[in-house]
């Protein structure tokens, strides 16, 4: 076995994975050290369950290697069963057992265990208690609501204390407000026990509120990983930074004038030395200004009100196909305002112009 994955939680290295003919996982490279959470954050299809099932043993890997606390799980030469790997899994549709009560179901990992009596009793009440369920241990999981059935998955994934727990879309059954108080309550879960942890997830905010390390896959591979304040100041692509919902990524080209959108010149604003390029603008990026002072314009589509200030939806007048940018104002404005945009040059973030398809 190779020493090198000494002290990490979860190491995967190389793995590729195909369904019949299809693959769905180009060389995935990933390490996690002890305690920390990685969320795998991407589009649907892109790969995210795939490679935690590779993870818990559910799947093995065409070709690859994965260890865990060091322990080599599954290469060519060996494959560790899913119950000898010690992890705990929550899953997006619960999987609760409909016949077994609320204590019976949070107790069968420690029943295929052959943990018995008094101490089996003793453990389903301390993970009970610890997702706040110890009241409802005789009720069948049918009556209870969907919050609560998760937490009963989540109580049946750490019973038998675990170290590591994969989580796979835990929370989107759920509605945004009861996801969000449960998104705060995993995360005290997770440090609170000391686990180690992967969360797949296509939710961006769940992803950079819980997780150390993010994964951002797309289309079987990983695109950038970061730490989350890394991510959302340095995306390493358009992609990233769209998927992240950043901002805009606008399409840009310079002459000697400086750069133009759609036509429109909009003035040196640094940049690359290039003839194109692509730029990132965050709604930090852009200051309302009147309509008809500045190069960029456009008409409010949309306004919600956030926190403490109005996130508005403004479809700009000089693109074509529409594209619309998001800007924040202390003032509510009105649906189909016509406004002046200007950009604030240094917050901008800069990309590579995309390859254009050839055109035939
Ligand atoms: N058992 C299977 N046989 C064949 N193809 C599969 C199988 N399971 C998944 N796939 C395909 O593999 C790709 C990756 O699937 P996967 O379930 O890992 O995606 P995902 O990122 O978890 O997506 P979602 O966010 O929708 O859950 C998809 O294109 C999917 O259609
Ligand atoms: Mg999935």
């Amino acid at each position: 076995m190779t020493g090198d994955r000494a002290g990490n939680a979860i190491s995967a290295r190389q793995i590729y994975m195909a369904y019949g003919k299809t693959e769905v996982l180009r060389g995935i490279d990933v390490s996690m050290p002890q305690g920390q959470t990685l969320a795998l954050l991407g589009p649907s299809g892109c790969g995210k369950t795939t490679l935690l099932r590779l993870v818990a043993g559910l799947l093995s890997p065409t070709s690859g290697e994965i260890a865990i606390d060091g322990q080599m799980v599954a290469c060519p030469s060996l494959f560790v069963p899913p119950e000898k790997r010690g992890l705990g899994m929550v899953f997006q549709d619960y999987a609760l057992w409909p016949h077994l009560s609320v204590a019976g179901n949070v107790a069968f990992p420690l029943e295929m265990a052959g943990i018995n009596g008094a101490e089996r009793q003793a453990r389903v009440k301390a993970a009970l208690d610890r997702v706040g369920l110890s009241a409802m241990a005789d009720r069948s999981p049918s009556a209870l609501s969907g919050g609560q059935q998760q937490r009963v998955a989540i109580a049946r994934a750490i019973v038998a204390e675990p170290r590591i727990v994969l989580f796979d879309e835990p929370l989107s059954n759920l509605d945004r407000e009861l996801r969000e108080t449960m998104v705060a309550e995993l995360g005290a879960l997770i440090r609170g026990l000391g686990l180690t942890a992967i969360y797949v997830t296509h939710d961006q905010s769940e992803a950079l509120t819980l997780a150390d390390q993010v994964a951002v896959m797309e289309a079987g591979q990983i695109a950038q990983l970061a730490a989350p304040e890394d991510l959302v100041e340095h995306p390493a692509s358009p992609k990233v930074a769209e998927f992240l919902r950043l901002g805009a990524v606008l399409s840009l080209t310079r002459d000697t004038g400086g750069w133009s959108y759609g036509g429109h010149a909009l003035g040196p604003m640094g940049g690359p030395e290039a003839s194109a390029a692509e730029v990132l603008v965050t709604p930090r990026a852009l200051r309302i200004a009147d309509f008809g002072t500045t190069a960029l314009s456009g008409e409010v589509m949309a306004v919600q009100y956030r926190d403490t200030a109005y996130a508005v939806t403004v479809r700009l007048n000089q693109a074509a196909p529409a594209q619309t940018v998001q800007i924040s104002s202390d003032t509510r404005m009105r649906l189909g305002e016509r406004i002046g945009l200007e950009i604030v040059s240094d917050r901008l973030r800069w990309f590579p112009a995309r390859t254009q398809a050839p055109v035939h």
